[in-house]
C-alpha cells in the first residue's frame, strides 16, 4: 500500500460516528447539489454513501430536505457565482425551517479565505469542509446535530488517498471510478492544482476490486477518472497497463477522462485497438491552436505535436470520437492567434467541443498577465467558434445515419415512457422507441436521423 493512504483507523472512526448517529434514530432526509466536474459527482456519491450509513434518506426535493449540501466548483468565475447564489437562496428556506442543516464543500472551499468569509458573513451555514477532509462528513454531521455547533474545517494537506469509504451511486448502469486525485500540471490559467492538491494514484488492486464489484452488480460501463489519467502512478505505461487489466474483467464498456495531450503514450493509443472493451472515444483537451498561447498556458505541447497525436490515434482507431476543451481569450491572445484555434478545429473535426471564455482565477499565474481584449470581443470570438463546432458536430452526426450501432440504454425520456436513450460506443446519444425494461441493456439500433447534438434511431430485432 502506498504511504499516502489515509490510515484505515481514521476511516473506521468515521464509520463509528455514522453508527452513533444511526443509533440516535434521527430520521433526516438529505439533498446534495453537485456543481463542477465528474470528480465532484463521484465525491457526492461518497457523501451520499456516508449519509446513508448515518441512517438518513436521500430526497430529490431540495425544499423537503433536512440537510442540504452544496458541492461547489471554482474552475471559472461563473461556477463560483452560481454556488454563492444558490447558498444565499437557502437563507430563505431556513427562515421557514430553522432546523435545516446547510453544508457547503468542494473545490471552492479550498481557496484561501473562503471558509472564513462564509463563516463570518453567513450565520445560517452550519458546515463547511474542503476536498481533503470530505471523508470526515459523519463526524462533522455528528458535531452539528449532537453538539449543536457549527463546523468550519478545511485542510491544506497536499494529498492523500481515502480507501474504504461507502458509496451510493447515481446509476446502476454506468459508474465513475477514481484512479487518481489532484494535478501537478499547473496550466497557468487553472485553479485545480491549488484546490485538489498534488497528484496521487490509487493502488491498482483497489481500482481492480472496485471495478470487479461493479461488474458483479451488473454495471455495464465504467468511466475512469483523473485530472490527467496519463500520469497514473507517475506516468509512462502504467495507465495503459491498468486499462489492459480492467479490460480482462469483462465489463462491457470502459472509458476514461481526462487525458493530457502531452502525456499520451503509444501504449495507450494501442489500447484502442487491443482492448475489446475500451470504447472508441477520447476527450483530448487542446485549449488553444496557437503555439505561443499554448506555451504561455504551460500546456507543454505544440499544435504540431497535438495534430500528430490525433493522426496516430485515428490511424489506430479510425472511428474514434474525439472531443475537446477550448479556452477563448486567454490573456494577450490576439485575433490572429484565436484564428489558429479555428483552423485547428477545422483540421481535427471534433465530435464535440466544450468552449469557455477565459476566467481569471486568483492565485494562478495567468491572472497576473495583461488582458487587453474586451469581453465583448471575446464573446464574439466564442460565438464564432461555437458556430464552427456546431457545423462539425452536425457533419459527424449525419455520417452516423444508416449505421447500426450497439447502444447502452441509460434513460427513459422525460417526455415519453416509450422513448429511451443511450450511447453508441463513440459516445453519441441516441433516442429511440422502447420501454424502461431496456435500461442497462446493450441493443442494436439503426440510426435514422441526426439532430443538433443527438441521434434518433429504431431498435433492431
Ligand atoms: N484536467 C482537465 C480539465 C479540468 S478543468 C484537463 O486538463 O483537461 C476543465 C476545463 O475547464 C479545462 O479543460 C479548461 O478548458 C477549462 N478551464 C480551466 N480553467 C479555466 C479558466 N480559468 N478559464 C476558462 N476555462 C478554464
Ligand atoms: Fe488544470 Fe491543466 Fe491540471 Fe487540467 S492539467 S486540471 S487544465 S492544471
Ligand atoms: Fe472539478 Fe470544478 Fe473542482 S472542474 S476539480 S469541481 S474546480
Amino acid at each position: 500500500m502506498s504511504d499516502n493512504h489515509i490510515p484505515a483507523e481514521q476511516i473506521a472512526a468515521q464509520y463509528r460516528y455514522a453508527e452513533r448517529l444511526k443509533e440516535l434514530g434521527i430520521q433526516k432526509t438529505y439533498h446534495i447539489v453537485t456543481m463542477g466536474c465528474q470528480m465532484n459527482v463521484r465525491d457526492s456519491e461518497t457523501m451520499a454513501g456516508w449519509l446513508d450509513k448515518c441512517g438518513f434518506t436521500k430526497t430529490d426535493a431540495r425544499e423537503k430536505a433536512d440537510i442540504i449540501i452544496y458541492n461547489t466548483c471554482c474552475v471559472r468565475e461563473n461556477a463560483e457565482n452560481k454556488a454563492l447564489g444558490n447558498v444565499i437562496w437557502l437563507k430563505e428556506l431556513k427562515k421557514d425551517k430553522p432546523e435545516l442543516i446547510i453544508g457547503v464543500c468542494g473545490c471552492m472551499m479550498q481557496q484561501e479565505g473562503v471558509s472564513e468569509n462564509l463563516k463570518q458573513k453567513y450565520p445560517f451555514i452550519d458546515l463547511v469542509f474542503g476536498t481533503h477532509n470530505a471523508y470526515c462528513l459523519p463526524e462533522y454531521i455528528y458535531t452539528v446535530i449532537a453538539e449543536q455547533s457549527r463546523v468550519f474545517e478545511v485542510w491544506d494537506v497536499d494529498g492523500s488517498v481515502p480507501e474504504g469509504q461507502p458509496v451510493t451511486r447515481n446509476s446502476a448502469v454506468n459508474a465513475f471510478v477514481n484512479i487518481m486525485y489532484g494535478c501537478n500540471n499547473f496550466c497557468t490559467y487553472c485553479i485545480v492544482p491549488y484546490v485538489r492538491g498534488r497528484e496521487r494514484s490509487r493502488d491498482e488492486k483497489d481500482i481492480l476490486a472496485e471495478c470487479a464489484l461493479l461488474r458483479d452488480r451488473g454495471v455495464k460501463e465504467i468511466m475512469l477518472l483523473g485530472q490527467n489519467v496519463n500520469s497514473y502512478m507517475g506516468g509512462k505505461s502504467a495507465f495503459a497497463d491498468l486499462i489492459k487489466k480492467i479490460d480482462t474483467l469483462g465489463i462491457e464498456r470502459i472509458r476514461f477522462m481526462t487525458s493530457h495531450p502531452k502525456d499520451i503514450t503509444d501504449e495507450l493509443i494501442d489500447c484502442f485497438a487491443a482492448c475489446r472493451h475500451l470504447m472508441p472515444a477520447l476527450h483530448l483537451p487542446v485549449q488553444a491552436g496557437d503555439n505561443e498561447i499554448l506555451m504561455r498556458m504551460n500546456r507543454r505541447y505544440t499544435r504540431e505535436k497535438y495534430l500528430e497525436t490525433v493522426k496516430k490515434i485515428r490511424s489506430v482507431c479510425p472511428d474514434i470520437g474525439l472531443t475537446t476543451d477550448i479556452i477563448v481569450g486567454f490573456p494577450g491572445e490576439t485575433r490572429r492567434q484565436f484564428e489558429q484555434t479555428l483552423s485547428l478545429v477545422n483540421e481535427v473535426k471534433y465530435d464535440a467541443a466544450y468552449t469557455f471564455i477565459y476566467s481569471p482565477r486568483a492565485g494562478t499565474l495567468a491572472a497576473k498577465y495583461e488582458d487587453p481584449v474586451s469581453m465583448e470581443e471575446k464573446t464574439e470570438w466564442i460565438e464564432e467558434l461555437i458556430a464552427l463546432q456546431q457545423h462539425w458536430t452536425a457533419e459527424t452526426l449525419k455520417k452516423q445515419v444508416g449505421r447500426v450501432q450497439p447502444v447502452l440504454v441509460e434513460t427513459v425520456s422525460a417526455r415519453s415512457d416509450n422513448t429511451v436513450g443511450g450511447k453508441t460506443p463513440r459516445g453519441h446519444m441516441v433516442n429511440f422507441g422502447g420501454g424502461k425494461e431496456l435500461i442497462g441493456r446493450i441493443v442494436n439500433v439503426k440510426i435514422t436521423d441526426a439532430g443538433k447534438n443527438t441521434l434518433k434511431g429504431t431498435l433492431e430485432e
